[in-house]
């Protein structure tokens, strides 16, 4: 093969480039603008919430909703250890400590039924995080979270569009986040949304977003914020991929759906069970390689790499993390699901720019390395 096939590629056309350009014309380049309001309204327009604020990043969407939620030193916030660094790292911008809790075995999403025997009487949250797409099942974590008087945070960078029960994410918990990195369903290269339904969170998250300023009184700073706003140029960039938004999602389920028609039920390869109440966002397509291929994923990930075709590992399990490890040691708590998925999870090229032929060259190649490994085990039972 000749061609390299990536993990990912951002899907630009000449809107993009038409608006970008216009915002660039304009000089409004920076953190106000028309393409700004305008992608804001329209956002939380389509994840079905009363408001959306644009954000530099998925990361400090995420910092963002934990500072106006007030955490801080000596909290605890419940989080999936499988999962974007990102996820723990907000917790403890804050000086707080993320609590790691194992997820689903058909889901991957946090596991509502392991919640409960973390709470702590520190604990002030959760972040549930929709895990490549899938939902986490949002209803039990509302339900535990009710009862125990904490807020549930929705981490969506993964989940652009998707929904629960028939209902957006993004819009189910106190305050959901978003990224629009350019690997992601939407992209301007680096980005990230906050979306809520509860005005009264409004000021507070626009301050914090920016620098603390009063609202009321230029340059005066009540309390220390963030820069973490977006700029106009980066959000013209996204208003193109908004009006674009139903080509990308078309392109990248038809995409999903050969990987599970061509993977579903080959031996030695694992697929995630989206749950019956999930429309998933079809962001990156992962399998597990099982024990009984007789080769183990990182030998795989090396011969796709031989082969031309990109691939990432599973997260690795935050709490296996040096940051992280020692202060999940001393709770002594085990993730088993977490701990296969990160020895056993990979994931494969999931972007608009693939042909049918490069996704079946990806499972082609795919079947044929479990299919060698499971030929030697086979010989060596056999010798
Ligand atoms: C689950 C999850 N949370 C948070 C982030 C952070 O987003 P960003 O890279 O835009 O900061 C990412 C992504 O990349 C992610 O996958």
């Amino acid at each position: 093969m000749n061609r390299r096939i990536a993990i990912a590629e951002p899907d630009l056309s000449p809107l993009e480039e038409g608006y970008a350009l216009e915002a660039i014309r304009s000089t409004w380049i920076s953190s106000t603008g028309a393409y700004l309001t305008r992608f804001e309204q329209e956002f939380a327009a389509a994840c079905g919430c009363g408001h959306s604020l644009a954000v530099s990043n998925g990361t400090t969407a995420i910092h963002l909703a934990l500072a106006a939620l007030n955490v801080g030193p000596g909290d605890e916030v419940i989080v999936p250890s499988m999962t974007y660094i990102a996820t723990a790292n907000a917790v403890r911008y804050c000086g707080a400590e993320p609590v790691f809790v194992d997820v689903e075995p058909s889901t991957w999403c946090l596991d509502p039924a392991r919640v409960e025997e973390a709470i702590t009487s520190r604990t002030k949250g959760i972040i549930a995080v929709h895990l490549l797409g899938h939902p986490a099942d949002m209803d039990p974590l509302l339900e535990i979270a009710a009862i125990h008087g904490l807020w549930v945070v929705e981490d969506a960078a993964e989940a652009t569009f998707a929904t629960y029960k028939g209902r957006q994410v993004g819009g189910l918990g106190r305050i959901g986040t978003f990224s629009f990195f350019g690997n992601k369903v939407l992209t301007c290269g680096e980005g990230g949304a906050i979306t809520f339904q509860d005005p009264t969170l409004a000021t507070r998250l626009r301050m914090l977003r920016g620098q603390g300023m009063d609202p009321r009184q230029r340059y005066y700073f009540p309390i220390v914020g963030f820069n973490y706003r977006l700029t106009n140029l980066a959000a013209a960039i996204l208003c193109g991929q908004m009006e674009r938004r139903a080509d990308i999602l078309r392109r990248r389920r038809e995409i999903v759906a050969r990987y599970e028609a061509r993977l579903r039920g080959v031996p030695g390869i694992a697929l995630r069970t989206d749950a019956e109440w999930a429309v998933t966002s079809p962001w990156m397509f992962a399998a597990t390689i099982e024990a009984r291929a007789g080769v183990d994923r990182d030998t795989v990930a090396r011969r796709l790499t031989d082969d031309g075709i990109e691939t990432r590992p599973l997260f690795v399990p935050i709490h296996t993390l040096p940051p992280y490890r020692v202060e999940h040691a001393r709770r002594g708590t085990e993730l088993p699901v977490t701990h296969g998925l990160g020895r056993d999870g990979i994931m494969l090229p999931t972007h608009t720019l693939l042909t049918d032929a490069d996704v079946d060259e990806v499972c082609d190649r795919l079947v044929a390395a479990v299919g060698a490994g499971r030929a030697a085990q086979g010989r060596l039972r056999v010798a």
